[in-house]
């Protein structure tokens, strides 16, 4: 029975394209070890889709004919790009990390590429390229870059139709797997070669194809091989909401902390694998000049350390406007996160997640001997914590001890008041 159960499981991976032997490499790993320590990056949806105001996905939403939609690019001028200061204002916030939309659905590339010309040198009068000078940047300044690169093509016509794209008026006769798979290739590759470092490939779009009723082989295996040839560091991750896998060195949920699905994209298991999840700072991805629906720097804190509190990092996403400015509200919030992080960030960075599952009360992040208890919710100045290990001592971070006492289960604090504020954080040296 378990070998036939086994043979399945090797027939369904090998089925979906995927090579049995993926072995990351050291720097592989160790990769993955300094990504999971970073806990904290910027998530950048900024493309021609930003000149619309309607986040990213308007080509699809309006039904946008792709000969048209293309006229955007010849006006497309950010005049007050500034990457020095975006870099620095990531870093001021506390983030280790950013992702940048390279290319996103709607097929427009945000680097110099000999693939298309409907990319940011050649199609556009402002002809630079934006992705080369946020990399320098990044490189100057200290800061991961990770890429985000979408497989799905809005504009393409070699591209093979999915779900999605339906109203963009392409002749779906010219569709070309071949071509469209080596044009995705030789980008990656561009991208791979002439940006120095990339910390990461961040891949979206696998589900525009309904495996459930058309299998499609998107041959991932040969992709993601090529990219740990190209930089054996680079990990590779995909935001196709289902399990991980072989080739993949990162674990990706949309818009919910791992273990939780309210968004509806998260139902797949946890690996054991780095995990990120990512969230928009308002409701859109791309600038959506209506959406002034931002979570308060409260709110943004709490899922950063909620976030932490699963062992995953948080990939925070800001919508730059179409003139090259970040949203003022973005930085204002990017402003005091890193206020925070500066004051709490040792309960954050580098840690994993602590000892206690989540509690009502809140959750745990654990650094070698320290155990972090951050309380977000209690409403008592008692707290039982049912612990397996020994406790030397207790302290509010940054503060006065706390009073604990060993019971049967593990410890009880006593607060003079009950814990309040938006994240009330205790360090407990355990054994
Ligand atoms: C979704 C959307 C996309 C966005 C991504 C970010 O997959 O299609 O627009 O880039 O989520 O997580």
């Amino acid at each position: 029975m378990k070998k036939l159960i086994l043979s399945l499981a090797v027939s369904l991976l090998c089925f979906k394209g995927f090579a049995q032997d993926y072995v990351p490499t050291p720097e592989n790993l160790q990769a993955r070890q300094e990504f999971s320590d970073m806990k904290f990056g910027i998530f950048l949806h900024w493309g021609i889709y930003s000149m619309f105001g309607q986040g990213e996905w308007y080509m699809q939403t309006a039904n946008v004919d792709w000969r048209e939609y293309e006229k955007a690019a010849s006006a497309f001028y950010p005049v007050r790009f500034n990457p020095e200061a975006w870099v620095k204002a990531f870093k001021d916030a506390g983030a280790r990390y950013i992702t940048f939309t390279t290319r996103h659905h709607d097929s427009f590339s945000m680097f110099k590429t000999d693939q298309s010309d409907f990319n940011i040198v050649d199609a556009t009068p402002y002809g630079k390229d934006v992705l080369k000078m946020l990399a320098d940047e990044c490189h100057k300044q200290g800061i991961t870059l990770n890429l985000y690169y979408s497989h799905l093509d809005w504009r393409r016509e070699d591209y093979p139709l999915g779900r999605t794209g339906h109203g963009t008026h392409r002749d779906t006769t010219k569709a070309n797997w071949p071509s469209y798979y080596a044009f995705m290739n030789n980008q990656l590759t561009e991208l791979l070669t002439n940006y120095g470092k990339v910390g990461a490939i961040w891949f979206d779009g696998y589900w525009d194809h309904d495996q459930d009723s058309v299998p499609f082989d998107w041959q991932l295996s040969q992709q993601y091989e090529m990219i740990h040839k190209l930089q054996p560091s680079c990990l590779v991750g995909n935001n196709h909401h289902i399990e991980v896998f072989p080739g993949e060195d990162i674990q990706i949920f949309e818009r919910d902390v791992p273990g939780q699905n309210h968004a509806g994209l998260s139902g797949q298991a946890i690996s054991r694998l780095p995990l990120e999840t990512c969230q928009t700072m308002n409701g859109m991805w791309g600038y959506k000049v209506t959406d002034q629906n931002y979570k308060s720097t409260d709110e943004l804190i709490r899922l950063l350390v909620q976030t932490s509190g699963k062992g995953a990092n948080l990939l925070l996403n800001i919508g730059p406007q179409p003139n090259g400015e970040l949203p003022a509200t973005a930085l204002e919030r990017l402003k005091e996160m890193g206020e925070w992080l500066r004051a709490n960030g040792e309960s954050i960075y580098g840690t994993t997640a602590g000892d206690l599952e989540e509690q009502p009360w809140g959750v745990t992040t654990r650094k070698g001997n320290a155990l972090y208890l951050h309380i977000l919710n209690l409403d008592s100045n008692t707290l039982e914590l049912p612990l397996s290990c020994k406790v030397r001592s207790a302290t509010v971070l940054n503060g006065n001890a706390v009073k604990f006492k060993k019971n049967k289960t593990g410890i009880t604090l006593t607060f003079d008041q009950k814990p309040s504020g938006v994240d009330y954080i205790v360090k407990l040296i355990t054994k």
